[in-house]
């Protein structure tokens, strides 16, 4: 998840995190770690109950700032309970126990941090953490729905086996998936309402049963892609080679392995979207197939095989355009960087194209970082430094944003 978030947007932003009393609240320091190394700063607030579980000292020695425990500490001045209200841009509490929701639902500030959520009038992020039986009462299912109809989000709990052995829903939400909630409260909803179709990662041409032809595209441009427009609030469909790593939890994934079904989950796609952002390394040729079963090799010095030319998807898509669609795609190119990116963008009827160049270090397959040079249907370029592909992702969509 970490290298998805883009730190060119988060960077400056501040988070308070809540932290109750629950077997799951040392994924609290994961979910503040995963923040921080994307530039977020990060202040807590322990009830005591979290404290029988986690120190405050682990928090600190963490690099969080303040880290509360009680109302009037010696070191924490008479304002403690207002001070996240003035600074932090979105307040998390996770996990999230049932007596902190009674108190919130019921408007009472009688621990610190409910007195700290009561103060706060940025978006409040909950995922609560407790015993099914406790998740599922009335009581609680009534709290929960109060505190949604002021505008808190709900990161919901899991289904599985709680530590005290019962099972049911209750446990924490997975920890990336409370990550991207808390990344999504701290930046701007500016694609909220878009909808976006995604192609990414390699396509994989079968030739007998057990051989393919592909290459070594990772998905994770696209990855980053699908996360930044994601974060802003749009409803991404990632339509997503073989091998393409975990996506965020709202992205819609279709998974496909050649070019011919890329392109027809494309194709149902396209018609509802948008944004279309084409990533993914679709494989030219297709080898005809040998036919059922494994190819043996016995008796045959060499072997010749015939290719057939693949369907371009971001070609058969850029034709089928409406005018309000905005595309974005990608060139990969090993010489004539500048004059090979115009002549796809006007070809393929881009409004925006990131071109990068092969085999130099920090561009194109692989690796967490890209090079590029980046121009669009109007005619302004830039050649931007190597950066993270999710700072890249979020660049590029500011740029489409602005087409
Ligand atoms: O391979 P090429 O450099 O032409 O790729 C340019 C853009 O077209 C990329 O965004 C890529 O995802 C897309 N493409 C496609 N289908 C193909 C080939 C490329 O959608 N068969």
């Amino acid at each position: 998840m970490n290298t998805l978030l883009p730190g060119c947007a988060l960077r400056n932003r501040r988070l308070h995190l809540g932290v109750c009393g629950s077997a799951a609240a040392y994924k609290a320091v994961e979910v503040m770690r995963m923040l921080q190394r994307s530039g977020v700063s990060v202040g807590v607030c322990l009830t005591e109950a979290a404290q029988r579980f986690i120190s405050p000292l682990t928090f600190a020695a963490l690099e969080a700032s303040p880290v509360y425990t009680r109302f009037f500490a010696d070191d924490e001045g008479v304002f403690a309970h207002l001070e996240p209200g003035g600074c932090a841009h979105a307040m998390l509490i996770a996990p999230a126990g049932a007596a902190t929701l009674a108190r919130l639902a019921g408007g009472s500030a009688d621990t610190l941090l409910a007195a700290q959520a009561l103060a706060f009038d940025g978006p409040l992020l909950l995922a609560p953490a407790m015993n099914p039986r406790m998740w599922a009462h009335p009581a609680t299912r009534r709290n929960m729905e109060i505190l949604l109809e002021r505008g808190a989000r709900c990161i919901r709990p899991a289904d599985g086996r709680a530590a005290c052995g019962d099972t049911g829903e209750g446990k924490l939400a997975p920890v990336p998936e409370i990550v991207f909630a808390a990344a999504a409260a701290l930046l701007p909803q500016d694609w909220a309402g878009r909808r976006v179709l995604l192609t990414l990662g390699p396509t994989r041409e079968r030739w007998d049963d057990v051989r393919y032809w592909s290459n070594p595209s990772t998905g994770r441009m696209g990855a980053a892609l699908a996360c930044a427009a994601a974060l802003r609030g749009a409803a991404v469909s990632a339509v997503a080679g073989p091998g393409v790593p975990a996506l965020p939890a709202p992205v819609r994934r279709i998974d496909v392995v050649s070019a011919e079904d890329m392109l027809a989950a494309a194709l149902e796609v396209w018609p509802h979207a948008d944004t279309g952002i084409f990533a993914a390394a679709v494989a030219d040729f297709a080898p005809t197939p040998y036919g059922a079963g494994k190819f043996k090799k016995s008796g045959a010095a060499s072997l010749s095989v015939d290719f057939t030319r693949n369907p371009d998807i971001l070609g058969e898509l850029g034709k089928l355009a409406r005018p309000e669609q905005k595309i974005l795609g990608f060139a990969a190119e090993s010489e004539n960087l500048e004059a090979n990116a115009r002549g796809k963008l006007r070809a393929k009827k881009m409004h925006l194209t990131a071109a990068n160049l092969l085999g130099r270090p920090d561009s194109g397959f692989g690796g967490d970082k890209n090079t590029l040079y980046v121009v669009d249907c109007r005619g302004r370029e830039e050649h931007w430094q190597a950066m993270s592909k999710a700072d890249a992702a979020w660049r590029l969509l500011d740029w489409l944003s602005t087409l």
